[in-house]
């Protein structure tokens, strides 16, 4: 697949969207002179102010086709980024990948210590269902219930934690591609598709929409875990804002220690374009979905 640069306005919208989103977690997180300060300290430390708020992206990009209110939109951005980002604080405890450095920032068992780091990611967890189940969030209760369940889905042993379980439970074993794909799907694929969702059932959308959508979505996730993959490979601990090499130095399987840099990097884009192919039938109302599946495949860190 080609990647003819990206069309004018979409680095802006973009970037307006990620101000939406810091700006709704700003307000949604407890301020940190409310007790207990440090947890509520530790919550903002960790989720304002930081990462690219792909989930938060694929949401709004979905809501604008769904035509989903902006209150709607971004109450369903905070509820992902939380869920995202407890991940991530869990993700880099001594017990997981141990690492210690996040968005550029040191990680929150460093800055604090394990007791908190566990509590702020129970607490973001908690937080994102509070969110979404904001009474009379969604013009349809019946959508808004649905979109809880999708999320609670799609978080839980049978969704992203499922997939962190597999993760550890394969370090230093040689998986196969169906394996390494089934892993990625829950751990990261989960989540990915569950924003496409929600940003769909945020609005009104039909039943083939919603098919078309999550065809792209279930691409869109795995091909996430594909890239951050080659990303932890080849790109510097600069550019990532987290340790670069932490995959072979953990033992990781990973697309590029099964398939190799070359192959990982062109089943990528071949992921992309069927990702795209997918919304066929959805006409110009699905391009931001378009853009950013050539973002996610180009992305530099
Ligand atoms: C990193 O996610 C962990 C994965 C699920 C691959 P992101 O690459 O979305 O991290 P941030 O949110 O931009 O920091
Ligand atoms: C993380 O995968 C997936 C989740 C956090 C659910 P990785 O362990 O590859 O993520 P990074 O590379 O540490 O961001
Ligand atoms: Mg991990
Ligand atoms: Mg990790
Ligand atoms: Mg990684």
């Amino acid at each position: 697949m080609n990647h003819p640069g990206f069309k004018p306005g979409f680095k802006d919208w973009m970037a307006q969207q990620q101000n939406h989103a810091e700006a709704a977690l700003e307000k949604a997180l407890p301020v940190s002179t409310v007790v207990p300060e440090i947890l509520h300290e530790a919550m903002r430390y960790t989720a304002l102010g930081g990462g690219k708020r792909v989930r938060p992206l694929l949401a709004y990009a979905a809501g604008e086709l769904s035509g989903a209110k902006a209150d709607t939109l971004n109450a369903v951005a905070c509820a992902l980024e939380c869920i995202h980002v407890y991940s991530l604080v869990h993700d880099d405890m001594p017990c997981m990948d141990d690492d210690n450095l996040r968005r550029g920032k040191p990680t929150v068992h460093v800055k604090y210590d394990e007791a908190t780091a566990l509590l702020v990611g129970d607490a973001l967890q908690t937080q994102a269902f509070d969110l979404l189940s904001t009474p009379a969030l969604f013009a349809d209760p019946a959508r808004q219930l649905r979109a809880v369940h999708v999320l609670a889905r799609a978080s839980g042993s049978r969704g992203m934690a499922g997939g962190q379980a597999i993760d550890l439970a394969s370090v230093g074993h040689q998986l196969t591609r169906e394996e390494l794909e089934h892993m990625h799907l829950h751990k990261t694929g989960a989540l990915i598709r569950a924003a496409v969702l929600l940003g769909a059932l945020a609005g009104d959308v039909d039943e083939p929409t919603l098919e078309a959508l999550d065809r792209y979505a279930k691409q869109i996730g795995l091909l996430f875990q594909v890239v951050d993959d080659v990303l932890d490979a080849v790109a510097d601990t600069a550019t990532l804002g987290k340790t670069a090499g932490k995959d072979a130095a953990n033992h990781k399987p990973t697309y590029v220690s099964i398939l190799g840099l070359a192959e990982s990097k062109a089943l990528a884009n071949e992921m992309a374009q069927t990702a795209i192919d997918a919304l066929a039938n959805l006409g110009e109302k699905a391009e931001r979905l378009r853009e950013l599946a050539h973002y996610i495949v180009s992305r530099q860190f």
